[in-house]
């Protein structure tokens, strides 16, 4: 028996079967495999929004084999040459130009950058809408959260490594922005970027960080994620527990072993269909338009020279919007702080959604009509927010800038104003959380899963 209760292997007299029976009496192969695959009992109603989770695995993966190998090519060197052209930027142009299959490899890494964001938008946001997030699955959240920063800050640093104006110039104006902490903010900038200004200094810490500290923390991030999951069991479209019925052996009567029936049955062609897409994206536009790889990126970083117009990444968007929308000085503290808080708060209150949730039904399926339209106009938001972030301080939805004289229509119109009005609607959303969802009209919830 394993310490985990499982039954341990019995050779079936065949040499493999004395093998794995040697091997499992000193590893918890057998044990692991019925706890996490074959006897973990998953709702049988997972739709559409439960696919995200293995797809996650599958982009994780990818980044980190795709990794491995650009790390055998790149050079960490920020030093520009004689023709203003630094090592880094040119190992990456020798990975694309001469290395046999090295823009396959170097698309493939860039191109899950943005697959990994967009997977765990849609994966979050599964957990908004059936309140995956409610107890007992806190922790799954939190460390959801904390994987959602250190996947931030993985694609910050890995933006700077090809050393391009993008690079260069994004990583020098977020790193500023810290300069505005109060007493602090300069020493920790300058402890940061390890120099006064971002340089080569930089470039290797970064570098440092983003192949080995950051996918470490991830890894075990990941591994923890999955384990809070199993202590507790998925939850499901009608967030209902199912396991609060069981049949005589304890199996819980909703359930389906979740290797082969959603191993096979479901993630299996849910990967096959997004590799099929990024396989696409990674052959035929792996810039996808400037949003996936910015083309300012593919001219060599210049210090001496700001690109006319800096915007992050669009999964970086909406936060960057949150951080531009803080232009007052309140209490004496710069706006520059505030935005930097903005910025930081706009993720960090996540981790609290949780607690702010006092909805008696977990779904959106019964929650009732208040949630329903703060949630819609609360996508609506943050899909605002992104798409602004993308644009000049001074976009206007009509093309004409607010500056031209007082005019309280051109003022509403402007992306300015936008910017600070979905801002404040986003953390609205959360800070009143505890009053609507508690008042909110939601229907019964049925005590077993609906399943056709
Ligand atoms: C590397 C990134 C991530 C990976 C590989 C990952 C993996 C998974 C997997 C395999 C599952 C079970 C299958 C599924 O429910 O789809 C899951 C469930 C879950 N994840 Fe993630 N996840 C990641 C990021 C996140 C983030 C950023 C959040 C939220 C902030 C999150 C919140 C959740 C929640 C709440 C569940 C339970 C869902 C339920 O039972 O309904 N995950 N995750």
């Amino acid at each position: 028996m394993a310490a985990n209760g499982f039954p341990k292997y019995k050779s079936d007299g065949s040499r493999l079967g004395d093998l794995m029976e040697w091997f499992d009496a000193r590893f918890p192969m057998s044990s692991m495999w019925k706890a996490h695959l074959s006897e973990y009992y998953a709702p049988k109603n997972f739709n559409f929004w439960y696919f995200f989770g293995s797809i996650a695995i599958v982009v994780l993966i990818i980044q980190f084999v795709t990794g491995i190998f650009l790390t055998m090519h790149y050079q960490p060197d920020g030093t520009l040459n004689a023709s203003g052209i630094s090592g880094a930027f040119a190992s990456v142009e020798y990975i694309m130009r001469e290395v046999p299959g090295g823009w396959f490899i170097r698309y493939m890494h860039s191109t899950g950058a943005s697959a990994f964001f967009i997977v765990v938008y849609l994966h979050m946001f599964r957990g908004m809408l059936y309140g995956s997030y409610r107890k007992p699955r806190e922790l799954i959240w939190i460390f959801g959260v904390l994987i959602f920063l250190c996947l931030m800050a993985e694609a910050f640093m890995g933006y700077l490594l090809p050393w391009g104006q993008m690079s260069y110039w994004g990583a020098q104006v977020i790193l500023n922005m810290f300069t505005a902490i109060p007493v602090v903010g300069e020493d920790l900038s300058t402890l940061i970027r390890g120099d006064y200004v971002v340089s080569d200094a930089t470039l290797n810490r970064f570098f440092a960080l983003h192949v080995c500290a950051v996918p470490l923390a991830l890894l075990g991030l990941v591994v923890a994620h999955i384990l809070a999951l199993h202590e507790v069991g998925s939850n499901n479209p009608d967030g209902v527990e199912i396991k609060n019925f069981k049949d005589e052996k304890g199996i819980p009567l909703d359930g389906v072993p979740f290797h082969p029936h959603y191993t096979i049955g479901h993630d299996l062609p849910a990967n096959v269909i997004f590799l099929f897409f990024f396989f696409g994206v990674v052959f035929f536009w792996p810039e996808v338009g400037g949003y996936f790889l910015e083309y300012n990126n593919f001219l060599p970083a210049d210090p001496m020279q700001t690109p006319a117009h800096l915007a992050p990444v669009w999964y970086f968007t909406p936060f960057y919007s949150m951080l531009r929308a803080m232009v007052w000085n309140f209490f004496w503290i710069d706006a520059k702080v505030w935005g930097v808080i903005s910025m930081f708060a706009g993720v960090l209150i996540l981790l609290f959604l949780p607690w702010l949730d006092r909805s008696p039904a977990k779904s959106i399926r019964y929650r009732g009509p208040i949630f329903k339209v703060l949630l819609a106009i609360f996508v609506f938001s943050f899909v605002i927010l992104g798409f602004l972030g993308t644009k000049a301080p001074d976009y206007h939805f009509f093309g004409y800038t607010p500056s031209e004289g007082f005019n309280p229509l051109n003022i509403l119109l402007s992306g300015s104003f936008h910017t600070k009005f979905f801002t404040f609607y986003y953390f609205l959303f959360f800070l009143t959380m505890p009053f609507w969802s508690k008042i909110d009209k939601c229907k019964p919830v049925p005590e077993r899963v609906t399943f056709k």
